[in-house]
């Protein structure tokens, strides 16, 4: 049975929501699960926008040929050919095998590695500013490499206003029927999932998102939808999904507010890290998010920390070292290239305390256009009364910090 939904005039969702998938890229949890969006326009000619993961291909498949109607399907466009969207481009082409596939050199290329028979079929090749008419519809095609691989375009069709933006403007969560932003509570229901699925996925190439987003500004007043390949599609507010997509790609925090990250084997340095959050509320600031790293997963630490302005790492030594999920997560936000926090740090040692240094020392030596305060928690085993003073401070100066 199909299951589709209107955009707007000749436009048709028919992608399909996966809640059976546990794993995003088989690392992100995705609890509400995915949609992997791809859109039929028909025009004179009729264009499928990009494809599905092959656990929905099926779903996909019956869309169209509902949609369709008999007609032939004519174009095949690809913007972005990772395989949770280029999975079904072989089904298609066995399909409709007259379809002609309009897609850049190197997605043309990435199909034949992953073993598409897509050299018997017509191949359009196209590159930044290159048109194509549909009839009514003229869409232009734009360069979006590293967002969020090397071959991936965005379409825009000038006809409607609509930005076919590939994985750009995307979000974690399965629609469940609820196609656009405006019929959901998107800042109370899907930021979060929003964020996550930005600064996970996409998170280190923000430079090549924000050369999107700056090739966007000159069109800005055009733009009348966005349907990216994954979550809602936007038609409302565009300006504040893009205002987030301008700062997490710049690495600037959305909030000043603290995330204590910590590290504990017996529940002492987890007591600190609770210590300094009442102590933090207590003089006053209190956007404060406490998080263990051993049972939050590494990718909502990651979307936490491109939320918030400041970082308190606490952590007990552990084999002389960083404990080892405390340096997961630190390598993340490493490889994630996140930039403009402010860290503050607690260490633990019952002996040979070491962990604050090599903190320190990563996030000095390891990662880019950092602060760390240099007030520091330093204990030995446990919290107790003599460390108060030092508690205070480290307090003070994160408040301080914040405050600034
Ligand atoms: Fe949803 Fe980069 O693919």
């Amino acid at each position: 049975m199909y299951c589709v939904r209107n955009v707007t005039e000749d436009l048709y969702w028919v992608g399909a929501n996966d809640h059976r998938l546990h794993l995003f890229e088989n690392i992100h949890p995705i609890p509400r699960g995915v949609s992997y969006n791809s859109y039929l326009l028909l025009d004179e000619k009729t264009a499928l926008f990009d494809t599905v993961d092959w656990s929905v291909c099926r779903q996909l498949l019956e869309n169209i040929e509902h949609l369709l109607d008999g007609r032939p399907l004519d174009y095949l466009v690809i913007n972005h050919m990772e395989p949770d969207h280029g999975a079904s481009i072989e089904e298609i082409l066995i399909r409709w095998p007259e379809v002609k596939v309009i897609s850049t050199e190197k997605s043309f290329m990435l199909m034949r590695q992953f073993g598409f028979h897509v050299d018997s079929h017509e191949l359009i090749e196209v590159k930044e500013g290159d048109t194509q008419s549909f009839g009514k519809h003229v869409v232009t095609f734009v360069a979006a490499p590293m967002v969020h691989w090397p071959e991936a375009m965005v379409t825009f069709d000038t006809t409607n206003g609509v930005l076919f933006s590939a994985d750009a403007f995307g979000s974690f969560g399965a629609l469940d029927g609820k196609l656009f932003a405006d019929e959901v509570n998107f800042d109370r229901d899907w930021i979060d999932d929003a964020r996550r699925y930005l600064t996970n996925i996409v998170g280190k190439y923000g430079p090549h998102v924000q050369l999107l987003l700056g090739k966007a500004s000159g069109i800005l007043d055009q733009i009348k939808y966005i349907c990216p390949l994954h979550g809602p599609v936007w038609r409302k507010d565009l300006m504040y999904f893009i205002g987030k997509y301008d700062k997490w790609s710049r690495y600037e925090p959305e909030e000043k507010g603290v995330m204590i990250a910590y590290a504990s084997m017996y529940g002492n340095t987890e007591a600190a890290a609770q210590a300094l959050a009442s102590k933090l509320c207590e003089k006053g600031v209190t956007n404060v998010w406490v998080y263990d790293v051993s049972n939050t997963h590494v990718s909502q630490l990651v979307s936490e920390s491109f939320r918030l302005s400041h970082i308190v790492l606490a952590s007990v030594t552990y084999n002389l070292g960083i404990y080892p999920v405390m340096h997961d997560y630190l390598m993340h936000l490493k490889a994630l290239n996140l930039q403009h926090r402010t860290f503050a740090i607690i260490e633990n040692g019952s002996w040979a305390c070491k962990s604050g240094d090599l903190m320190q020392k990563f996030v000095d030596e390891e990662m880019k256009n950092m602060t760390v305060l240099n007030e520091r928690l330093s204990l030995a085993s446990a919290l107790n009364d003599s460390k108060a003073v030092e508690l205070d401070t480290l307090a003070t100066a994160i408040v301080e910090s914040v405050n600034a």
